[in-house]
This record gives C-alpha cells, structure tokens and sequence, in this order.
C-alpha cells in the first residue's frame, strides 16, 4: 500500500507550527514557534498579538517542517487543519493557510478538532495503541473523560464544570508569583515541597462521578494565600504547590479509574499540556499498574500544543473519508 504524508497546521492558541506526518504514526517533522515570551509580559494569552504573530510565522514554520522531511508541497497527499476550537483569530491564520495551499496544489483538506488531536497524539510513538481506550484529556482549555470507541468516535464521559486544569494551574502559579505558564513551574517547585502539608479540597459530584470541578480548588488555595497573610505566617510555596498539585492529581486519577472500570477496557491513555505533568504521569502510573492496565502517554513536546497531533488525526479522519471544502471555517466552540 502507498504511504501517505500529511502536512498539519496548528495554530489555536499560542504556538504557530507544522509537522510532516507519515502513515498517522511517523512524524518526519515537528516545528513548534511558541509565543510564549511575548504573552508572559501580560500573564497570559492576548489573542490580537497571537494572530499577528502566528501571521508573521506561519509560511515560515511550513518551510521549515517541509526542509526537515526532506518534501516539497508536491509530495504531500493531504493538509490537515486545526479549525477548532480556540481562539478564533488565531485558528483562522491555519485554516486560511491550509485552504491556500489546498487550494494552490490541489490537495485534500482535512479539518481536525483540537482535542482530537491531543488524543492522537498518543498514537505517534505507541504503535501498539489501538481504539478502544479510555483517555482523559487535560489541557489550558479543557479537562474531558473521553471512551475512544474508534478512530474519529468519541464518546464523552465527564468534563469540568469550570476551570480546566490547567488553567488552575495556571492561576495558582500566578497567585504564588511564579509567572505564566504555571503548570511547568508548579511541576518543578512542587518537588522541593511536601504534597501532605496543606489540605486542600477533592471536589467531587454526586450525579456525576466523572465531573471535575477546579474553580473551589484554586479558590482554597487564594483563602489559604490570604490567611496566611493576615496572621502574618510566610508562606512555604513549595509546599503550596506540591498540595495544590497532590489535590488535582488525586481527583484526576480518582475520577478517571471510575471511568476505566465502569467502560470494561484495560487501556487508558492522558493527553494535553498537564499530561506532561511529572506528579501527574507517576500517579497514573502506578494506579494502571495496580490494576493491571496498559497506561499511554505521549512524551511531553508531544502533551503541548505542536502539529503532529494534527497530522495523526488528520490521517484518520482521512482514510476514512473526511474533507472538507474551501468553505472550511474556525469554529472556536468546536464540540468534540
Ligand atoms: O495543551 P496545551 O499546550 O494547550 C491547550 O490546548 O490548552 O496546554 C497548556 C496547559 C497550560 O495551562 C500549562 O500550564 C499546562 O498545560 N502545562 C502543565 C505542564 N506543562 C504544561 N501543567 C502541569 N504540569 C506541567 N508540567
Ligand atoms: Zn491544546
């Protein structure tokens, strides 16, 4: 059979890149230009300056992902797309993108959901990865419990009902004057302090034992901020960040085992920029290996947002048919 190489484009949110991807397994390039930097000054992603940055990048980060396969736009079958969801001026730099180079060169378009990719991502360096499995995506902007039934069917189980983890994340580094993005620095601060020190609160749903909710959680930790102010106490941010973290951890694995029993499969999979999270990756683990499961997660440059991802769903979505038109649009609410 013929191999088949996709071009993906991400761009909905913060990071402009492009990946070369074979077979929906191999990747043969993986260009990420992070934004970072220019968002850090304001604490946090301003949407107008990550347009016009992902514009400035954009054919670039293509050129560059091309070069390192070896390729030229003639030898791709197809152009896979995040349109959604995201920010939508960021998104719509992608996906005009791919339509002009679809459109110039006579290649398929592939449309592809963010989170779907997220999930695929576990596919590129786990060739043994197979639908069905269980796989919790926790990302900046989204927390779901997901049964991949098969490629491109999802079935979803639980989400937040506020916050995303990372966004907690996110607001706790912040309260704690660690800077934006907080998760990698709660991660590293967290390992010089004691994850039993503070006891902070598991929220959990009596109708609903897959639902999260992180907004009681990073308000805790604010009360406990201030508290400690108030009576004069200094405050151990290391042992702030290893409990807030033990607290998100514990409720993520907790919620998720629920998930794995009730749906009968013994795979289960993480996904999305939390899912590079250390305390995270050792907590799931050891709860897959206590039941005997096959636990998947992708390496971290592949849990944050790059294009392979894209590139792997992409491939999915089109043996099995999908394309899309010129009339392809950002759809920043994209459902799952
Ligand atoms: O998947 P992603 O790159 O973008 C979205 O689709 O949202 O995820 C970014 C999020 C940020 O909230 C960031 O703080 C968090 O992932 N993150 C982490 C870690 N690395 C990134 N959170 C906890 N621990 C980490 N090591
Ligand atoms: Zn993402």
């Amino acid at each position: 059979e013929k191999d088949i190489y996709i071009l993906g484009i991400e761009s909905s949110c913060d990071e402009t890149a492009a990946s070369v991807v074979k077979n929906g397994r191999v990747v043969l390039s993986n260009v990420i230009s992070s934004q970072i930097d220019l968002h850090t000054l304001y604490g946090g992603v301003v949407p107008e300056i990550a347009s016009r940055k992902h514009i400035e990048r954009i054919n670039q980060v293509i050129q560059e992902a091309l070069d390192t396969a070896g390729m030229t736009l003639d030898d791709l079958d197809a152009i896979g797309v995040t349109y959604g969801p995201g920010l939508v001026g960021a998104l719509l730099v992608g996906v005009a993108e791919a339509k002009a180079i679809s459109y110039a060169k006579k290649l398929p378009l592939v449309g592809v959901h963010h989170i779907e990719g997220h999930i695929s991502a576990n596919y590129i360096e786990n060739p043994d990865l197979e639908p069905p499995f269980v796989c919790l995506v926790v990302s900046g902007g989204h927390t779901h419990l997901v049964v991949v039934r098969d490629y491109g069917k999802y079935e979803i189980l639980g989400r937040t009902r506020d916050d995303a983890a990372g966004e907690a994340f996110d607001k706790v580094a912040r309260a704690i004057g660690l800077g934006y993005p907080g998760g990698p620095k709660i991660d590293k601060l967290a390992k010089e302090g004691d994850p039993e020190a503070i006891s902070f609160p598991r929220p959990r749903f009596e109708d609903s034992p897959y639902d999260f909710s992180f907004s009681g959680l990073k308000s805790a930790v604010l009360n406990y901020l201030n508290g400690c102010q108030m009576k004069g106490i200094e405050v151990n941010r290391a042992d702030v960040a290893a409990s807030f973290q033990k607290a998100v951890c514990d409720v993520l694995v907790e919620h998720a085992m629920i998930a794995v029993k009730e749906s009968g499969l013994n795979k289960f999979a993480i996904a999305g920029g939390v899912a590079s999270n250390s305390a995270l990756r050792a907590a799931f683990e050891k709860a897959c290996a206590e039941r005997h499961m096959e636990f998947y997660h992708p390496s971290p440059i592949f849990c944050t947002d790059n294009a392979a991802m894209i590139g792997s769903a992409a491939y999915y979505e089109f043996i099995a048919g999908k394309r899309d038109g010129l009339d392809l649009n950002a759809v920043p609410n994209l459902k799952l």
